[in-house]
């Protein structure tokens, strides 16, 4: 079997998902049910023999002793972490003691497993490490995309911890020999995601017939990719990665806030115009707030080495995917109002309550 950490997240349950529609290799899913982790993500999988869910932390080496020892994964696949910038500006503790001590305790309890096992299972095993493109920086306008050798430069708490995650899967292998391989992945979307990264909550807020924040002028880049893509793409890195290898994954989908949010708006105008404000448009409820601290302004993968390399590409257009996710969300309408109660109010309160409506130049909606 596998052990998936952070598999009730948004990738990591579509990872899962996607591993046993196309095999029959069981998941051990390891994950701690933050905010950010729900079981309902997993429904469809309930009473099949191949799913084995614990609830648990990351940090803690007992535990992951004790799963390794009794399940004896032939692989570990690392999504587990705090993930939202905009959340790590408010506590940044959390993403320290998850993202870096976590995986410094994952990447222990691993060597430690692996000491107990044969040389043919040690050459079988990878640590395959789930990272972001957001550890190398923010591009500007005329930069080339990052590939795999661009330096680090993270720049938010969140990225920063990431990097840190990234270094010390690199070290454990360089020093002790672990088989690791890290992705290093564009934005995702697509079913599932939690509704406060922007996709998912420009859509809820949408459809209720709230302002939708964009933070600045709107013309940050980010690169799209299709949650699904995502999830094959760590098939294949985890299939055939080299060790020790970083894989940059992206979707050659480079897009302005902005446009990102027309689309949505856009597609809901076609796909659910009974539920547009009366007044006209969802375009109209489009609202330009106060910046993130810090915001990067560019991020842009260079994806050609997983191409060259492992053959992989992306399935989906922008435009493909972003249909898709929209419909997901018209679909799934019960699974964002259970989210949006309790700790998510809160956090919609703390992350928007201070930022003041701003009208930058050149900004029209
Ligand atoms: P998410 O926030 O939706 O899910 C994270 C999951 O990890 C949750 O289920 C949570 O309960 C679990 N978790 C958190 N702390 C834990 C701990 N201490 N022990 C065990 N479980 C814990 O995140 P996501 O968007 O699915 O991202 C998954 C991974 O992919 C992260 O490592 C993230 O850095 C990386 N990544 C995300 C994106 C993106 O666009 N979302 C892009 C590139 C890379
Ligand atoms: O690049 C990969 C990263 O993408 C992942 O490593 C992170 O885990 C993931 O959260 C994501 O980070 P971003 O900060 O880019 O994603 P987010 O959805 O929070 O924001 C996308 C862009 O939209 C960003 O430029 C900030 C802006 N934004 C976001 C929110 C929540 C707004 O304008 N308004 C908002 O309300």
């Amino acid at each position: 079997m596998i052990l998936v950490t952070g598999g009730a997240g948004f990738i990591g349950s579509n990872f899962v998902l996607d591993w046993l529609a196309a095999s029959d290799e069981p998941v051990l899913n390891l994950d701690k049910l933050t905010y950010a982790g729900n079981p309902d993500n997993l429904s469809s999988l309930a009473g099949d023999a191949r799913h084995v869910f614990v609830r648990g932390d990351i940090c803690d080496r007992a535990l992951l002793n004790q799963l390794l020892a009794q399940y004896q994964p032939r692989a570990m696949v690392h999504f587990a972490a705090e993930s939202h910038v905009d959340r790590s500006i408010h506590g940044p503790g959390d993403f320290i003691r998850t993202n870096v001590d976590g995986t410094f305790s994952l990447l222990e309890a691993t060597r430690a497993y692996l000491a107990g096992l044969s040389d043919a299972q040690k050459n079988n095993f990878r640590f395959l490490h789930v990272s972001t493109d957001e550890v190398f920086g923010s591009l500007g306008a005329n930069d080339a995309a990052f590939s795999e050798t661009t330096a680090y430069a993270p720049n938010s708490p969140y990225s920063a911890s990431k990097a840190a995650s990234d270094h010390l899967v690199r070290a454990w292998h360089h020093t002790y020999g672990l088989p690791v391989v890290t992705g290093n992945c564009s934005n995702n979307y697509g079913p599932l995601q939690f509704p406060e990264k922007l996709i998912p909550l420009i859509i809820a807020n949408a459809l209720a017939g709230k302002p939708l924040p964009v933070y600045g002028d709107g013309q940050q880049v980010r690169d799209w990719l299709y949650v699904g893509d995502h999830c094959s793409a760590l098939r294949r890195v985890l299939e055939a990665g080299r060790l020790g290898e970083t894989y940059n994954i992206g979707g050659w989908n480079e897009k302005a806030n902005l446009d990102v949010v027309h689309t949505l708006c856009d597609l809901l105008n076609e796909l659910a115009p009974e539920r547009a404000p009366a007044q006209g448009a969802y375009r109209e409820l489009i609202t330009f707030v106060t910046d993130r601290p810090g915001h990067d302004r560019r991020y842009a993968i260079d994806a050609r080495k997983i191409e060259r390399e492992l053959g992989w590409k992306p399935a989906e257009t922008f435009e493909t995917g972003m249909r898709k996710t929209v419909q997901w969300f018209l679909d799934h309408q019960d699974w964002v109002q259970k989210i949006q109660s309790g700790d998510y109010l809160t956090w919609i309160d703390r992350n928007y309550a201070q930022r003041s409506e701003s009208h930058p130049s050149g900004s029209a909606a």
